[in-house]
């Protein structure tokens, strides 16, 4: 999806790796028949290469290639109570169940099981990149880390920080906090500069929501993001309940977003979570500072939080992704977010039918995937090096298997639209509905090959 909106299909494409940087090479849209890769890649480097320096994977008629599937925002402990209490509120949610499971991963060893079996669901669901939010433990968020990289996924993880307004038995100091989060940035960096994007594991700057945070906290966060160049996440108008409460904390503020902008947690390596219920002033400050929303429409749905307007967003020009957001929602895979997604966009131009504004029109299947893609990127700040296919980015993607054991999307024999393509060598629109199947149909079962920065880091 080089673009919102444009689904690019190569039916007959060859792509390069090196595999020493794991990046593309190149791609020949339409390689001539019969020509040898060696030739295709002496052609993308400019030196003579010989056969035995090349190592072909051929795909199957069934299979694609396509660009990892990145998730915004999840929350790893939070996969230990996955599906249930689906029928509170957020701020109810948090208090009955979120809280108490997380409190748990005081004990490290609990993170070890936890965390291995959590990053493997996250990866054979074909996501090659995911913002990660940990707990307020240091220990249990170096484990994470640590699981993460040893799978070889690629991640941002987040030091939960919380230090106002939470339970006793789940909070911290201010101090505490600020030492924790600046002790795991070294932990994880280890001397390495937030910068460098090959790095597959890097930190995150991450206040729970400005009603788990003091102003001191913020502003210590705002600091350390700033002199370490790190990225921020965090949970922005998610529900009313919510709202009233963050700015209650700050009974100045012109919104929400103005506490954390305040707090010098808003700009280009910002993602926040939700922006169910975004006045015009959060829209603006948003826009302004280059934030990247993370669109997490399972939990909104889930969490009864609301339906978020991301055609809004996206018209004002501000970075959308997709996120998971578990165990708000029940679903750990970008696939989902991506049905669930096209589900809110239809739900609004429903509601809208009647109203006096123009309906609009919902998402479709080439727009979802480039939220799920390219979108995702640059979220995450990562545009120049993933999300696309495209020579120079890091080979992070994935083959899918259409036929597949068990596939729950139908072969074309089942679909004659595909069939009379495919007969009439419209091999273009052929792929392009069964990239809709694909969209709308698969799970894990399709995900045959999972690769990051190169590395094969799954198959089936
Ligand atoms: N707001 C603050 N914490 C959370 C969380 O864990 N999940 C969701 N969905 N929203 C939050
Ligand atoms: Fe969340």
């Amino acid at each position: 999806t080089p673009a919102l909106g444009a689904l690019r299909i190569r039916p007959r494409g060859a792509l390069g790796i090196d595999r020493r940087t794991g990046r593309i090479i190149g791609v020949a849209a339409e390689p001539a028949a019969g020509v040898a890769a060696a030739a295709l890649v002496g052609g993308w480097t400019g030196s003579h290469v010989d056969d035995s320096d090349v190592e072909v994977i051929d795909l199957g008629a069934d299979q694609f290639l396509m660009p990892g599937l990145i998730d915004t925002h999840t929350h790893a402990p939070q996969y230990t109570f996955l599906g249930l209490g689906h029928d509170l509120p957020l701020m109810d949610w948090l208090e009955k169940y979120t809280f108490k499971h997380e409190s748990q991963f005081r004990d490290a060893e609990l993170a070890r099981t936890v965390y291995a079996d959590v990053v493997r669901r996250v990866v054979r669901a074909g996501c090659t990149m995911a913002a990660y939010y940990g707990t307020i433990h240091l220990d249990a968020c170096c484990v994470l880390a640590e699981t993460i990289r040893a799978a070889g996924q690629r991640a941002y993880v987040g030091k939960v920080c919380m230090d106002a307004n939470s339970p006793a038995y789940y909070s911290e100091s201010t101090d505490e906090s600020l030492q924790a989060t600046e002790a795991f940035v070294h932990a994880v960096l280890a001397g390495h500069s937030a910068a460098d994007a090959s790095l597959l594991v890097r930190p995150i700057i991450t206040p729970r929501f400005v009603p788990s945070c003091s102003d001191r906290c913020l502003r210590g966060l705002g600091e350390l993001a700033r002199a370490h160049e790190l990225p921020v996440q965090s949970h922005l108008c998610e529900n009313p309940a919510e709202i009233a409460f963050a700015k209650a904390c700050f009974p100045g503020a012109a919104s929400y977003s103005a506490i954390y902008h305040a707090a010098g947690l808003f700009g280009p390596r910002t993602i926040m979570a939700h922006c169910v219920h975004m006045s015009d002033d959060d829209i603006r400050l948003v826009r302004e500072c280059g934030v990247g929303v993370s669109h997490c429409p399972n939990s909104n749905f889930s969490l009864s939080s609301g339906v978020a307007d991301v055609r809004r967003l996206i018209d004002h020009g501000i970075p959308v992704g997709l996120g998971t957001d578990v165990g708000g929602g029940y679903a750990p895979s970008i696939l989902d977010a991506m049905r669930m997604a096209a589900a809110a966009s239809r739900a609004i131009v429903a509601a809208r039918r009647d109203s006096a504004q123009p309906a609009g029109t919902p998402l479709d299947a080439g727009e979802l995937l480039f939220l799920a893609t390219q979108g995702g990127a640059r979220v995450m700040g990562m545009q120049d090096h993933i999300g696309t296919l495209d020579p120079g980015k890091l080979f992070d993607a994935l083959v899918v298997d259409l036929a597949a054991p068990g596939s729950p999307v139908p072969p074309p024999s089942a679909t004659p639209a595909v069939l009379e393509h495919q007969r009439d060598g419209r091999h273009e629109q052929a792929w392009a509905l069964r990239a809709e199947q694909f969209v709308f149909l698969a799970d894990d079962r399709n995900i045959a090959r999972v690769y990051v920065g190169g590395k094969l880091i799954h198959a089936l």
